[in-house]
């Protein structure tokens, strides 16, 4: 019998998060043999059985394919949908690449952020600490975007702190840096296109609960 139905599309940040996810598919059954071969050229990969299109993205860019309906469903970092500021949905936490989004420099400049001074702050996420800052401290601060590296700056007299993302907090210790504020959790996230979550609700519901019941299984597992 033809398949009518169209392809589900589904954009994945590139790097850890999109082989953690492809796992969870796997596990529910939804393989995509050709999107492990390293020597692979190619750019979007299909699973005919249930009809869905994946492709890999720069983590920043799967928010924009998610909400111009180009990717049905996207999974990338909290940090990257916080920063981006698209219009879409944001359905499932996956519960991995967990770390946390801080304020950090030297210990020195801790007394900076308590009295409020206008400082520099340099960050890969100048949206973030823009909201952080200016929303949620009142505080006047100017802010420099990097695009990596960022510990960098306090060291070198760039920005008295910064805000990025803290994992093991072993990059800022060995830079002679430590968390002074903390300012959300992150991890990776499922998002969902706000025309497509209407016009394919079942087939989309069906995918998302797939992923909330592989993540239930590991728990118990
Ligand atoms: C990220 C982040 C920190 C580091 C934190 O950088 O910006 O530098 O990881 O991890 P840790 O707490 O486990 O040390 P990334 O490796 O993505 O590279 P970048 O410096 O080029 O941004």
């Amino acid at each position: 019998m033809e398949d009518n139905r169209r392809y589900i599309t589904i954009a994945l940040a590139k790097g850890r998060l999109a082989k953690k996810t492809m796992d969870l598919f796997e596990n529910m059954g939804i393989l995509c043999e050709e999107m492990k071969d390293p020597e692979s050229r190619k750019l979007v990969f299909t699973n005919e059985e249930w009809k869905l299109k994946f492709f890999l993205a720069k983590a920043n860019d799967v928010p924009t394919f998610v909400e111009y309906g180009a990717a049905d469903i996207g999974v990338v970092g909290k940090d990257t949908i916080d920063e981006e500021n698209r219009r879409l949905y944001e359905v499932l936490d996956l519960g991995f690449g967990k770390c946390r989004m801080c304020v950090a420099g030297p210990e020195s400049a801790r007394e900076l952020l308590q009295h409020g001074e206008r400082i520099r702050v340099a960050s890969k996420y100048p949206e973030i600490a823009k909201d952080y800052f200016h929303n949620k401290k009142h505080q006047t601060v100017e802010i420099i975007k990097l695009n990596g590296s960022v510990e960098l700056a306090p060291i070198v007299g760039l920005s008295e702190v910064i805000v990025d993302i803290v994992e093991t907090g072993s990059t800022l210790k060995q830079n002679g840096l430590c968390v002074l504020e903390e300012i959300c959790d992150l991890s990776a996230r499922v998002v969902v296109n706000r025309v497509s979550m209407k016009m394919e609700q079942e087939r989309i519901r069906t995918i998302i609960n797939g992923l909330k019941d592989e993540l239930a299984k590991k728990e118990q597992a």
